[in-house]
């Protein structure tokens, strides 16, 4: 039996154990820290330097060693060795830390992990680390083996790229043969079980093989520059041969999360507050190559919401560049208004017919790239009008499809005043009244705004869910949202199949439906909300692994499972008398079949929990503020209190759907 008991200990709690933070807190010297990104110079009592958080020709920005902080009177961004660190290599706390501990040579002594947490962190560590080896090992076979120079190098110098940007990007060459990379690496000690899992070999009962085996290796690189994942390109002509293949998903390369060029952009990311989003890996290192380095693709998977937000923790600008054929005007319309429902700036770089960025950025000096750039970058609603409307202009139907077009994509801007400039630009541009932009939104606004309040609620939960504690905090004896929980679970087990909402496919158009159990598991991923009893955590985990396989029956599962503990909950859970109706009742309404109102009663037990969750939350959080100025910990106490202001927002706004008030003060 295959329990998934993930994490037997409460994940609230940071990972590092006390006298580890003090130790690296003691050794993470302010100006020691700060110099390895600025150059900083003496002034009077204070080190000073240009700000990396903002674009200056000034120095504004002020270390002082004495205190132990910076601070830049020009953006005001401020704290400690740690808060550096975090904003600059956005990392959370913990990770934080650790980059600092490495830094300065400190073993981190972990705590209170149980053995399956030890293997999951130590399984992903060595699929990094055999990443790391094996792009280390991709890259001297391109520069130093006459294979590598002869097929790989010259294949890239061929295409016109430069070696500093092969090196830049670490590009190597997957030697030809059945396995000659997973033998080097089985020589150097690693182990195939991680060669598997990270997909560089493919071993099957009686071979192995190197997945990458002849092609060129553009190794994919996470935030914080750690190696995750390749995309390797064959050298062949043959169509029938995938001109890339990618690592398969792992425990540490997810493709639908992950940017292309993402490491060697967010400097120059956060520097131009702009972002050029592009679909390839030579677009990126030719755009490089032309002085752009501002650049990410999406590589191999369509534009995800998980990609965009990556984006937007460095810049609430997305340009996109995609191919100008018909497949590159089709991703970009589909770009546009996911990006625009993030509350991200869009525009649209045309490319001429036949181009992409790679070809493009090539065939021009890295001047007039920049020029073109300059010159033809447009907002979405001209790239639109432009494509839709040319030859159609006088054609009524075509106009109002197009407005109609135009205004959806500006009704799912996030923000209030951003929507107003669009309207009027789009008002300007097709002589069309305000008033009447305005009505069609109203009419299309009453659909998705619910699901707009929902968006901004999401946001602030998982933001305020952080699970890093700068002071750790006593886990609670009792699960704070039992009763939630199980109400949760009995729904799940007793209804899960059955359907409740139906939603049109903004796409295709199609009709689909959405059951209990995917509407429910759906929510509580997005918000990563988990219950701290293992047991009803269990239940869930295997819920959600099972329960779309045909023939699944939830009750007889977990009435009859292995797993004493997890039997017994379930039977108790399903034997309990009618305490849903009672949860019901005490709204005033009691007379339909609990199956019947599902889809009025389950969205309001996933709301009642969320608030019973972030009333929880919130309670951490206070005794977080008392336990850090306890210790004077002034900077902790800083943190609980910003992540308190965030979570007293959420729990406004859940209550304002639940129609109640909160108790201010
Ligand atoms: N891609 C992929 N698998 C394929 C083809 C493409 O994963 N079989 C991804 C790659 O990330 C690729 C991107 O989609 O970079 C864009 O595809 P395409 O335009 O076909 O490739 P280019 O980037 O133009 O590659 P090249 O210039 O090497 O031909
Ligand atoms: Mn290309």
């Amino acid at each position: 039996m295959n329990l998934n008991v993930k994490a037997l200990f409460i994940t609230f709690a940071g990972m590092i154990d006390q006298t580890t933070i003090q130790q690296i807190l003691d050794a993470a010297e302010i100006a020691d820290v700060v110099g390895e990104f600025v150059t900083l110079k003496r002034r009077g009592t204070s080190l000073i330097g240009l700000c990396p958080f903002h674009n200056e020709k000034t120095p504004s920005f002020n270390v002082s060693q004495a205190k132990g902080i910076y601070k830049c009177f020009g953006c005001s961004k401020g704290g400690s060795s740690v808060n550096f660190i975090m904003e600059h290599e956005h990392l959370s706390y913990t990770d934080a830390l650790r980059w600092l501990a490495k830094k300065y040579n400190i073993d981190i002594r972990e705590r209170e992990e149980s053995p399956e947490n030890v293997k999951e962190r130590n399984d992903r560590e060595s699929q990094l680390i055999i990443s790391e080896f094996a792009q280390k090992f991709f890259s001297e076979q391109l520069w130093d083996t006459n294979s590598g120079r002869l097929v790989g190098l010259s294949y890239l110098r061929q295409r016109g790229m430069r070696d500093d940007i092969i090196k830049k990007f670490g590009i190597g060459y997957c030697p030809e043969g059945k396995d000659l990379m997973t033998n080097a690496a089985l020589k150097e000690g690693f182990r195939m079980e991680f060669l598997e899992k990270t997909g560089l070999t493919i071993k099957r009962e009686d071979w192995i093989r190197d997945r990458f085996a002849g092609r060129v290796m553009f190794p994919i690189h996470g935030i914080s520059g750690r190696v995750i994942g390749f995309g390797g390109r064959t050298l062949m002509q043959d169509k029938t041969i995938a001109k890339y293949l990618n690592s398969p998903e792992s425990d540490i390369y997810h493709k639908s999360r992950v940017l292309y060029g993402i490491f060697q952009a967010k400097r120059s990311i956060i520097q131009q507050d702009k972002c050029y989003l592009v679909e390839g890996y030579t677009d990126v290192t030719s755009l490089h190559q032309a002085g752009i380095e501002n650049v990410v693709a999406s590589s191999g998977t369509s534009l995800t919401i998980d990609q965009i937000r990556l984006i937007r923790r460095f810049t609430n600008n997305v340009t996109i560049i995609y191919d100008g054929d018909q497949a590159g005007i089709k991703a970009s319309m589909r770009g546009i208004d996911m990006v625009l429902e993030e509350g991200i700036n869009v525009k649209v770089l045309p490319l001429p017919e036949g181009e992409d960025p790679d070809s493009f950025s090539r065939s021009m000096s890295a001047t007039q790239l920049a020029q073109y750039i300059k010159d033809n970058e447009t907002d979405f609603i001209n790239f639109k009008t432009k494509l839709l409307l040319v030859g159609v202009e006088k054609d009524p139907i075509s106009r109002a499809k197009l407005i109609t077009d135009i205004v959806s994509s500006i009704s799912v801007i996030p923000h209030e005043i951003v929507r107003s400039e669009y309207l009027k630009e789009c008002s300007r541009l097709l002589d069309v009244r305000e008033e009447i932009l305005y009505n069609e939104i109203r009419k299309l606004k009453t659909k998705t705004e619910d699901e707009m309040i929902k968006h901004q609620e999401r946001e602030l939960i998982r933001e305020a869910n952080v699970k890093s504690q700068p002071v750790p905090l006593p886990v609670p004896e009792n699960n704070p949202c039992e009763t939630e929980e199980i109400e949760l679970l009995k729904l799940l087990i007793k209804y899960g199949l059955h359907k409740i909402f139906e939603v049109e496919n903004p796409e295709t158009g199609d009709v689909e439906t959405i059951n209990v159990a995917g509407y429910v598991l759906s929510e509580l991923d997005a918000d990563q909300l988990e219950s701290v009893n293992p047991v009803i955590r269990a239940v869930f985990d295997e819920y959600a692994v099972h329960f779309e396989e045909p023939n699944f029956d939830a009750i007889k599962y977990f009435v009859n499972h292995p797993h004493n503990q997890i039997s017994q909950l379930v039977s108790d859970i399903l034997s309990e008398k009618n305490k849903l109706s009672e949860f019901w009742r005490k709204r005033g309404s009691f007379i339909e079949e609990e199956h019947e109102i599902l889809y009025q009663l389950v969205p309001k037990v996933l709301q009642e929990y969320k608030l019973r969750y972030i009333s929880y939350l919130i309670a951490q959080t206070e005794l977080g503020i008392r336990k850090a100025s306890e210790q004077n910990d002034f900077e902790a106490v800083q943190e609980y209190q910003k992540k308190y202001q965030k979570l007293k927002a959420v729990e406004k706004l859940l209550c304002g759907h639940l129609g109640r008030r909160t108790i201010t003060g």
